[in-house]
């Protein structure tokens, strides 16, 4: 499964990327306003630090011709760039006309398995159901995901899941087992990710035990002739 952070933050990208394991970003409008930076240099320079990995920004249009117009410009700003639009008929016009131009869209707020059918037939790229969010208002996310996931198999939609909305590592491990294509989630679950409490204490007590016979066992870096082995 690949990893997407899903912020507009350069402090958590950098972070992110210098660990190897960062394959995108989503960004939504939201994240890119507690920013406060202009858009298209604060969207380059996200490009810059993820390199090769794919970078999702959202058109603000509502109305189709709108969408195509910023879509068309969003993707003009850099070859990684992947176009959200919102899962809305309009949205659904957009794709339609931009994918056959080439421009790869992500298809975002979906919130059931029919929006998700609607997303796939029309050719998108990546299409976003959002856990978290239908967790909130008591509705099971992780099902929807594993119902998109079960349509998209039996008919062979190249379109890949992105599970949006991951709020927690337990999601990211479950849409993980499920096999969805990408999980976007925040730093701070990003971060989770790597924790275990029993990693932390096994290295503490194997740093421990190092230190005391230290003057034996010498520095890993200094050539064996250079060590002091008390002798
Ligand atoms: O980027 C879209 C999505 O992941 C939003 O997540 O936490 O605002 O529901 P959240």
């Amino acid at each position: 499964m690949k990893f997407f952070l899903d912020t507009a933050n350069l402090d958590e990208i950098r972070q992110a990327a210098a660990l190897g394991v960062l394959d995108g970003i989503t960004t939504n409008p939201t994240l890119v306003a507690k920013e406060k930076r202009p858009f298209r240099e604060h969207i380059l320079e996200i490009c810059e630090i993820v390199k090769n990995g794919v970078v999702n920004a959202e058109v603000v249009s509502t109305d189709t011709e709108g969408m195509v117009r910023e879509g068309r410009e969003l993707a003009s700003w850099h070859p990684n760039i992947v176009v959200k639009v919102p899962m809305t008929p309009d949205g659904v016009r957009a794709m339609n006309v931009l994918t056959r131009e080439g421009i790869r869209i992500n298809v975002t707020l979906v919130f059931s398995p029919t929006q998700a059918l609607i997303v796939a037939k029309a050719g998108a790229y990546f299409v976003s159901p959002f856990l978290g969010r239908l967790d909130d208002i008591a509705q099971d996310g992780l099902q929807l995901v594993r119902e998109i996931l079960q349509i998209y198999r039996a008919y062979n939609f190249e379109t890949q899941v992105l599970a949006a909305s991951l709020r927690h590592p337990i999601h990211v491990v479950e849409v993980a087992k499920m096999g969805a294509h990408i999980g976007t989630m925040p730093f701070k679950v990003f971060e989770q990710l790597f924790k275990h409490p029993l990693t932390d204490r096994g290295l503490e007590a194997f740093l421990k035990d190092w230190e005391k016979a230290r003057e034996v066992l010498g520095d890993i870096t200094e050539p064996a002739t250079a060590r002091k082995v008390g002798r």
